[in-house]
């Protein structure tokens, strides 16, 4: 029987997403139960207590499934935690025909997914993301991969899963920060190629506070379209996929910082949130980005994230950590940059000075 739902067709596999997305999920675990060898679900003690039980309700056969949990937090996405999942499969008895489920957020998928994709030379993965970030973003375009020396996403693969199920249902359990969270991504498409997206999610950050399964189904959908047409177009970041790197630069060196520093670090929206307003500065200086556009950016996003205090890490420290960006090829720290809210602009270069008039523009606010 052919699964029916909406679905978006990506590079090779679907994603499964909308009102219809529980009974696709069904239906494949009903066909993957003859076809796998064997299914392992990879999960962490949140998504075992919050997700699994949906899970299970929906495709009964899963109770049969082995189960593979690791610790939640960034700080665990690590060498050391990759060789516990390849350690789990092996000890479980799982083949080249055995499937991996990634039950959770963006760290699940990151981490199954390479787990799955090196394990036995590549065994099969679906993910079944259960954050905003991961629904919006991580669980799609066939990133996979760890940290090392708290440098973030050293070591990976870019692989597909099989199938991607999007279902809002789960975000019913997740708390304001890591829905925030997941909203900064949502933010940053408007800002790098739709304008009315990012007018409707900054009029519409209530959504934050009130959960409303249609609301989320409609945002959800716009952003996966929009990282979905851009991957299918360059699935292995050569050109145009940059553009959804806007923000990351100095986000991804705030996260590795704070995941060292602080007892309680930042998320990776957090991070991505502040990295926005930081490259927001660098692209009135680079790219003549209007000051009415800068301060909206800004005002928008410090009504959504609270303030972090960039008192501790000095710039030479930040800087240092994003020139070990993928993105860079050579010593210049490589940017996306926006010439107007909508509209970005990969492989942007800018002198460090301005990098650090930039935090300072943050530290101002
Ligand atoms: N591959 C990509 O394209 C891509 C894109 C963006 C981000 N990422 C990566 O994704 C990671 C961040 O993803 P994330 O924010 O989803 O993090 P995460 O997976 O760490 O999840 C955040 C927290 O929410 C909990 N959680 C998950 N689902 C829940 C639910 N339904 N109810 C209650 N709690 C729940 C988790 O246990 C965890 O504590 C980072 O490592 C980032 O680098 C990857
Ligand atoms: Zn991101």
């Amino acid at each position: 029987m052919p699964i029916s739902a909406e679905k978006i067709v990506a590079n090779g596999y679907s994603i499964f997403h909308g009102s219809n997305a529980w009974s696709a999920l069904s239906m494949f675990i009903e066909r993957a139960s003859n076809t796998y060898s064997s299914i392992n679900i990879l999960l962490d003690e949140n998504t075992e207590k919050q997700c699994l039980p949906a899970l299970y309700d929906n495709a009964p056969s899963l109770v049969n499934a082995a189960l593979v949990r690791i610790p939640s937090g960034e700080a665990n996405k690590n060498v050391g935690t990759l060789a516990e999942i390849w350690e789990a499969l092996q000890s479980n008895g799982s083949t080249r025909r055995s499937l991996l489920i990634n039950l959770g957020g963006g760290l699940i998928s990151d981490i199954g997914g390479f787990a799955a994709s090196t394990f036995k030379r590549g065994i099969d993965f679906i993910n079944i993301p259960t954050t905003l970030l991961g629904q919006a973003d991580a669980s799609i375009g066939g990133k996979t991969g760890i940290d090392l020396l708290a440098v973030k996403n050293q070591v990976g693969l870019i692989v597909n899963p099989v199938a991607v199920f999007v279902i809002p249902d789960f975000l019913r359990t997740l708390n304001h920060q890591q829905l925030k969270s997941g909203y900064a991504e949502i933010l940053k498409y408007g800002l790098i190629s739709d304008r009315e997206l990012w007018k409707s999610a900054k009029d519409n950050a209530s959504l934050l506070t009130e959960y409303s399964e249609s609301n989320w189904t409609d945002i959800i959908e716009k952003a996966l379209v929009i990282k979905n047409t851009i991957v299918v177009e360059d699935p292995k970041e050569q050109g145009i996929r940059k553009v959804l790197n806007f923000g990351h630069t100095i986000g991804h060196a705030l996260e590795a910082f704070s995941l060292q520093n602080d007892s309680n670090p930042i998320t990776h929206g957090e991070a991505v949130a502040i990295g926005m307003i930081c490259e927001a500065y660098i692209s009135t200086v680079v790219l003549g980005l209007d000051l009415e556009e800068l301060n909206q950016i800004s005002s928008v996003i410090l009504s959504i994230f609270e303030k972090y205090d960039l008192s501790k890490p000095n710039d030479s420290m930040l800087i240092e950590l994003m020139r070990h960006d993928k993105k860079n090829t050579s010593s210049n720290i490589n940017f996306t940059l926006l010439n107007s809210i909508g509209s970005a602009v990969i492989d942007q270069y800018t002198e460090t000075k301005i990098i650090s008039e930039a935090l300072n523009f943050y530290r101002d606010l």
